[in-house]
């Protein structure tokens, strides 16, 4: 297992290019969700110095917070209720640019400006989603959604079971 990230690119799409395989390297072979999920948070964290990055898990009729970095946050959240509930249900990344704008939106720290959520599928379910907050307005783009959404697939092909 790799002990620290080594990333040296300056631009969203070269830290993305260098962190993605470092991360599936540093999941692979271990067989523990929480471990994996954990360690997943800790590396976009680390890379991008994002104001907040977890998982909420499907669990019944609900999503509840797995994994995270950054403050505490709402633990439970209905399925098509603020941003997280809606990918789950539409099964369908979402960028918002500014979470005022959102319908529903669930603020779990009055700091968060915008957001991405993407959703992960295990055999053809969404067990869950990956859910970054930024404090700055507009954060996220195409380039995030990109390689999230393909991160967040192989989670579903690889980690979960
Ligand atoms: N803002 C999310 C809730 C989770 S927190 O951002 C950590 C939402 O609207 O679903």
């Amino acid at each position: 297992m790799a002990e620290s990230l080594h990333i040296s690119g300056e631009s969203k799409e070269a830290i993305y290019r260098e962190l993605i395989p470092q991360i599936r390297s540093l999941l692979t072979g271990e067989p523990n969700l929480t471990a994996n999920l954990a360690n997943t948070c800790a590396a976009l964290k680390e890379a991008f110095d994002f104001f907040w990055v977890g998982f909420y898990l499907v669990e019944g009729d609900e999503l509840v917070l797995g994994p995270f970095q950054g403050p505490i946050a709402c633990t439970r959240i209905k399925p098509g209720k603020g941003v997280c509930g809606t990918a789950w249900i539409q099964n369908n990344t979402i960028i918002v640019p500014n979470v005022d704008e959102f319908p529903g939106h669930i603020a779990c720290s009055s700091l968060s400006k915008s957001e991405i959520v993407i959703p992960i599928v295990h055999n053809e379910n969404v067990v869950g989603v990956l859910d970054i907050d930024s404090k700055e307005l507009n954060d996220f783009d195409e380039t995030d959604a990109q390689h999230l959404t393909e991160l967040c697939q192989w989670l579903g092909t690889s980690c979960f079971g």
